[in-house]
């Protein structure tokens, strides 16, 4: 039926191409291309003799020509980018250039500044229009699923959904000190930013880490959860009728926090450049050189994760609660695929959007949140590839 370009290979580019290469009738052929071919080749030598063609090539996406030049050549249907965020914007102008679909999981951010915002992309939606071409932003699990379970909400269960949170828990456990479960920039990043949640038309900032609570996750027990500002709730704010109130919430232990504050304080988190024996380093990118590879969490984590929504809002003008979740078993997806559970509930979601694009299902001219296409067809697809979800009308709220 298709064909689809896969940039990065990292822990969440072998689960996208594991599922490509499960569903042999929508993804015919798929190209793996990376900064590092010998990581693509590894995949191809794993999967290869199914009924998915595979090929592979080496590629900077920081650069648009030289991806332009590997479309050209390769003719995809769509292009799944699970490379970094920061070359969201070259692989899009590549896209533009070449007139293919365009699908990520991570919203830009320019590399000197750690400041996630859609605008750098929402900034293509009229080249996007008039080329007639579709981009899906943010379609892993969160952002993405998150976002097609609110679109779920409003379309099956409310009038408006006023008040949303979003509760990301890790359970697993892989036994490091201190380890990242993805890309320890990109997450260290994201963590030690200042919180923000949205309220009553307002974006209101917290201190990082300084809003806590406990939450008794379904199949995973009580957690403590912080208040963090995540990509999605931009998009949500703005595309979800009657919201008064969304916020975003990420279980960290105790254990994580005390090695992060003292990374911190001692400037190992800094993405500020430095000389050191005459060479410039960027703190961050060091420490991320030394922590374990999240890779190579894999084998060695055990536990779940349990990501959902919580809603509250109206329906024929009664109150209506609703909980929407996954349970991922970090030991089971590394059985299925060999990556741990952040990774695979992130490159499953991916491959089931570059699916709905492949099939014309998510098919509209333009620049898009995942919530701005019909959830329906989504959702049955994560109930077939691994990501069941789980409903309660009665769950415990967050005050
Ligand atoms: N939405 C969600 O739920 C969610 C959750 C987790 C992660 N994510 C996103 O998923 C993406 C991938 O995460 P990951 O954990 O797989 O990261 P990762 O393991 O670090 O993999 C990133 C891959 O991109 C490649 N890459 C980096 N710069 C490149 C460039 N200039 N040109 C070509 N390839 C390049 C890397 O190449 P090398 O092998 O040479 O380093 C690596 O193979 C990230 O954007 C992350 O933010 C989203």
């Amino acid at each position: 039926m298709g064909k689809a370009l896969i940039i990065g290979a990292g822990g969440v580019g072998n689960v996208v191409v594991h599922k490509c290469c499960q569903n042999p009738d929508v993804f015919e052929e798929i190209l793996i291309a990376s900064r590092t071919k010998s990581k693509c080749d590894a995949m191809k030598e794993k999967l290869d003799g199914g009924r998915t063609k595979i090929r592979t090539a080496q590629v900077n996406a920081d650069n648009a020509r030289e991806v332009a030049e590997l479309i050209n050549e390769f003719k995809p249907d769509v292009v799944i980018n699970v490379a970094l965020p920061y070359q969201d914007l070259a692989i899009m102008d590549a896209c533009l250039e070449t007139g293919v679909h365009y699908l990520d999981t991570a919203n830009y951010e320019p590399p000197d500044t750690a400041k996630f915002e859609y605008k750098w992309q929402w900034a293509y939606r009229d080249r996007f229009r008039e080329k007639g071409i579709t981009a899906v932003l943010g379609c892993g699990f969160d952002p993405g699923v998150t976002g097609v379970f609110c679109a779920y909400a409003q379309k099956h269960y409310f009038d408006e959904i006023h008040f949303i949170d979003i509760l990301d828990a890790n359970a697993g456990d892989h036994g490091y000190p201190f380890a990242t479960n993805f890309n320890p920039e990109i997450n260290i990043r994201e963590v030690t930013a200042k919180g923000r949640y949205y309220e009553e038309g307002q974006w209101k900032e917290t201190d990082p880490l300084s809003v806590k609570k406990v939450y008794n996750f379904p199949r995973i027990g009580p957690k403590d959860i912080y208040l963090l500002y995540h990509e999605e709730l931009e998009s949500l704010a703005q595309n979800i009728r009657g919201i008064k109130r969304i916020r975003f919430w990420m279980t960290f232990s105790d254990n994580y926090l005390t090695h992060l504050r003292v990374l911190q304080n001692v400037g190992m988190t800094s993405i500020e450049p430095i000389i050191y024996e005459g060479k410039e380093i960027v703190p961050l990118q060091f420490l991320k050189a030394v922590l374990p590879d999240p890779a190579s969490l894999g084998p060695r984590t055990k536990g779940k994760t349990n990501i959902g929504c919580i809603m509250q809002g109206i329906k024929d003008g009664k109150p209506v609660n609703y909980y929407v979740y996954n349970v991922c078993d970090h030991q089971e997806a590394y059985a299925e695929v060999g990556s741990q559970a952040i990774s695979y509930t992130t490159g499953v979601p991916a491959m089931i959007g570059a699916m709905m694009i492949i099939k014309g299902i998510w098919k509209k001219p333009g620049v898009y949140n995942v919530e701005e296409f019909d959830p329906d067809p989504f959702m049955e697809e994560l109930n077939k590839q691994g990501l069941p979800w789980h409903e309660e009308f009665q769950p415990t709220l967050l005050d």
